[in-house]
Formats: C-alpha cells, sequence, structure tokens
C-alpha cells in the first residue's frame, strides 16, 4: 500500500452527474439567486423565508437525485483500502454518505440538517421549513439551515488541518477552488510537503498549477479508475 494517509477534498462537481447543480458554471445556482440573498446572515435577516424556500427546493431536489460512480468508488476506497482515508466535503448533500462513505467531514454543513437559534440544538429534517416552523424541541420558532454561509465559519477546521499535516496523498475533486478555507488546502499540504496531490476536476480549478498531477474530465469516469489504480498499488 503506498499511501497511508488520504485526505479527499470534494466540491460541487462530484455531485453534477448526480443531476445536482454546481455554482459557478454557466446556469449554475449563484447564476440563479444571489448569494447576498440566500447565503448569508445578513440575507437571512432580510428575508428569511427567501432563504428557507431556496434551501427547501434543494433539499427537495435532493430525493431525486442518487450518488454516481465517483461518490461509490470514494465509499469503496474507505472500505477496501486499509490505511485511513478522510472525506472533506464543501458540498452539503449526501450523496456520499448514501454512496457507502462514513465519518465525512461536511466543512460547509448538511443541507438536510436545522439549527435552532434559541436552544442551539441541530435536527435532522429531509422536508420543508419556513419562518414559522417549530423547533422540534423547545419550540421556538428560530430554525435556519444547518448551513454555513459566507462570512461564517467553517466546521471542523482543526480537525480538517490535522488531517491535512498527515496525509501523504490528498486529492481534490469537482472543485473550482475559489473558495478558501477550501481553495487552500492544496497549498497547506505542499507546505508540509511530503504529500503526493491530484487534481481530478472537468476543468483547470483556480488552484491547478498547484497539484502535482491533474486528471481533467469527469468525476464519474476518472474518480473510479483512479480509486482502481490506488487498491492495485499502482505508482501514482
Ligand atoms: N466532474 C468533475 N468536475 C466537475 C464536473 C464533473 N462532472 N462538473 C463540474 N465540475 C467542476 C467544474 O469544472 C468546477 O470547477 O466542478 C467545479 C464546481 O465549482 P463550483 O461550482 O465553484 O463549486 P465548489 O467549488 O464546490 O464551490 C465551493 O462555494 O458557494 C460556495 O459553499 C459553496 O461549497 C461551495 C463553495
Amino acid at each position: 500500500m503506498r499511501h497511508q494517509n488520504i485526505v479527499i477534498l470534494t466540491g460541487a462537481g462530484i455531485s453534477a452527474e448526480s443531476g445536482l447543480s454546481t455554482f459557478r458554471e454557466e446556469g449554475g445556482l449563484w447564476d440563479r439567486h444571489r448569494i447576498e440573498d440566500v447565503a448569508t446572515p445578513e440575507g437571512f435577516v432580510r428575508d428569511p423565508d427567501l432563504v428557507h424556500e431556496f434551501y427547501s427546493t434543494r433539499r427537495r431536489q435532493l430525493k431525486t437525485a442518487s450518488p454516481n460512480p465517483a461518490h461509490i468508488a470514494l465509499g469503496r476506497l474507505q472500505r477496501e483500502h486499509g490505511g485511513q482515508v478522510s472525506i472533506v466535503t464543501q458540498n452539503v448533500d449526501d450523496l456520499h454518505e448514501r454512496g457507502g462513505a462514513s465519518d465525512v467531514i461536511h466543512m460547509h454543513g448538511e443541507l438536510k440538517k436545522l439549527r435552532c437559534g434559541a436552544c442551539h440544538r441541530v435536527h435532522v429534517w429531509d422536508g420543508v421549513c419556513a419562518t414559522d416552523t417549530p423547533c422540534p424541541a423547545c419550540h421556538a420558532k428560530a430554525l435556519r439551515p444547518h448551513v454555513v454561509w459566507f462570512g461564517e465559519m467553517p466546521f471542523d477546521m482543526d480537525r480538517i488541518m490535522a488531517l491535512l499535516a498527515d496525509c501523504d496523498l490528498f486529492m481534490s475533486i469537482g472543485t473550482s477552488g475559489q473558495v478558501y478555507p477550501a481553495a487552500g488546502f492544496v497549498s497547506e499540504v505542499r507546505q508540509i510537503g511530503h504529500a503526493h496531490t491530484v487534481e481530478i476536476n472537468l476543468e483547470p480549478s483556480d488552484g491547478a498549477s498547484l497539484f502535482a498531477e491533474r486528471r481533467h474530465g469527469p468525476a464519474g469516469t476518472l474518480v473510479p479508475a483512479y480509486v482502481e489504480e490506488i487498491l492495485k498499488g499502482e505508482p501514482s
């Protein structure tokens, strides 16, 4: 086994072949919605029902989406590799888990969770939510998506930085490399110096030149092939 500690960062591109929109491509979510209206704390204060509708619609779309071969291949890598295989995702969908992955780190939160602004409990939720939906625990009408908005701190950063410090293979899949801190992970790994770095993306990301190896094309094809190579112990 060539790699003992693998860290895999994923972005919206890994779920594109499952039919979920990415953000910054033609026709993507940020073409159809203003970030300041639906993905900032200020937007939520200004019009909470608009924000709830945006996330309720994405939750509904998730019901008809299925994990694609890329999600399934990463679940297989975790099960069969024998070393530590950590998945850190910027995605709020649950397709990694439904594709067989476990202990996925959702640094931008999860679509199928809500957080109460009054009692701070986090609830699993796969239906619609609105401003007058009461918290199941304290009944306050103060629920919000358990998603990280622009200007908010991502989750689990200490754990993620520790994984990056220890990894000997860092893979970035399906992300444009435009949003920090995730876009800076490859530089963190390069500074520490002993990991191989691979980008798998439909096209070169903003950080493509920082990766030792780049494979450009659809994740649904490239990820299963790369996982096969890793499991066979082929050089990379
Ligand atoms: N296979 C591989 N890569 C793909 C595919 C595919 N089938 N389809 C699209 N891509 C690539 C695109 O080329 C693009 O580089 O996925 C990337 C998606 O980039 P973005 O839309 O910017 O999504 P992401 O990088 O995940 O955004 C990061 O920004 O808005 C915030 O919180 C949001 O988590 C998100 C973060």
